[in-house]
C-alpha cells in the first residue's frame, strides 16, 4: 500500500465526484458573474484552496478575471478550528471589482469572517464566497457562502488541498484520517 494511503481511514468524497461538482460550480459561477457585469477578481485563501481554485479556474476558461491571494498564518493547532490565527496579507486587485472569495472549507467561520471583512474594507463592488466543503450546523449566519460544493459530516478531513500539519494536500480524494494519525 502506498505510504500515505495507510494513514487514511475512509474516503468521504471520491475525486470523480469532486470533479463533477467543481465543473457544475464553475459553470454556474461564470454564468452568474457574466450576468453581474463589471470586472471580476477571484481571491483565494492559501493554502487549502489551491487545488479547488485551480480546478475551478479550468472550468471557466473564457471568463476574463484577475486572481488575488490571501495568506493566513497557521501557527494555530491545525486540528482545532477556531483557535487564534493572524491574517498576513491580501494581494490582488479588489477595489470596485466583483470579488469571489474561494476557500476549502467553511467550519466555524472564523477565517472567512475575517477575510470577508478584509475584502469589503478593500472596496470590493460585491462579494460572494465559494467553498468546496461546509460542515453543517457550525457555519454562522453572518458568514455566508453562496456557492457550496458539499455539505459534510462534522469530521476532520484531508485531501484535495486540505491538510493535517501541512500533509495530505496532494491526496486526491476528500478523506478522514485514521484515529491516531492526528496528535
Ligand atoms: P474555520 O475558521 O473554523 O471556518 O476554519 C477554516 C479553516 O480551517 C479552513 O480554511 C481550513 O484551512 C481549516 N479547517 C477547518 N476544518 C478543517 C478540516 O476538517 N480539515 C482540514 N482543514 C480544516
Ligand atoms: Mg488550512
Amino acid at each position: 500500500m502506498p505510504p500515505m494511503d495507510a494513514d487514511i481511514a475512509r474516503i468521504l468524497i471520491h475525486r470523480n465526484d469532486i470533479q463533477r461538482r467543481v465543473r457544475e460550480l464553475g459553470l454556474r459561477i461564470a454564468a452568474d458573474y457574466d450576468a453581474l457585469g463589471g470586472d471580476m477578481t477571484i481571491v483565494s485563501i492559501l493554502a487549502g484552496s489551491l487545488i479547488f481554485l485551480a480546478d475551478l479556474l479550468r472550468e471557466m476558461p473564457s471568463k476574463k478575471l484577475k486572481i488575488g491571494l490571501v495568506q493566513v498564518s497557521s501557527y494555530r493547532e491545525e486540528s482545532v478550528p477556531g483557535t487564534p490565527e493572524t491574517l498576513l496579507r491580501l494581494t490582488g486587485d479588489v477595489a470596485r471589482r466583483h470579488v469571489l472569495l474561494v476557500d476549502d472549507i467553511l467550519d466555524s467561520g472564523g477565517t472567512l469572517r475575517r477575510v470577508q471583512h478584509m475584502v469589503r474594507q478593500a472596496g470590493a463592488a460585491s462579494l460572494r464566497t465559494a467553498v468546496l466543503l461546509r460542515k453543517p450546523g457550525k457555519a454562522p449566519p453572518d458568514v455566508p457562502a453562496e456557492y457550496v460544493g458539499f455539505d459534510i459530516e462534522d469530521a476532520f478531513v484531508v485531501g484535495y488541498g486540505l491538510d493535517y500539519a501541512d500533509y495530505y494536500r496532494n491526496f486526491p480524494h476528500i478523506a478522514v484520517l485514521r484515529p491516531g494519525m492526528m496528535r
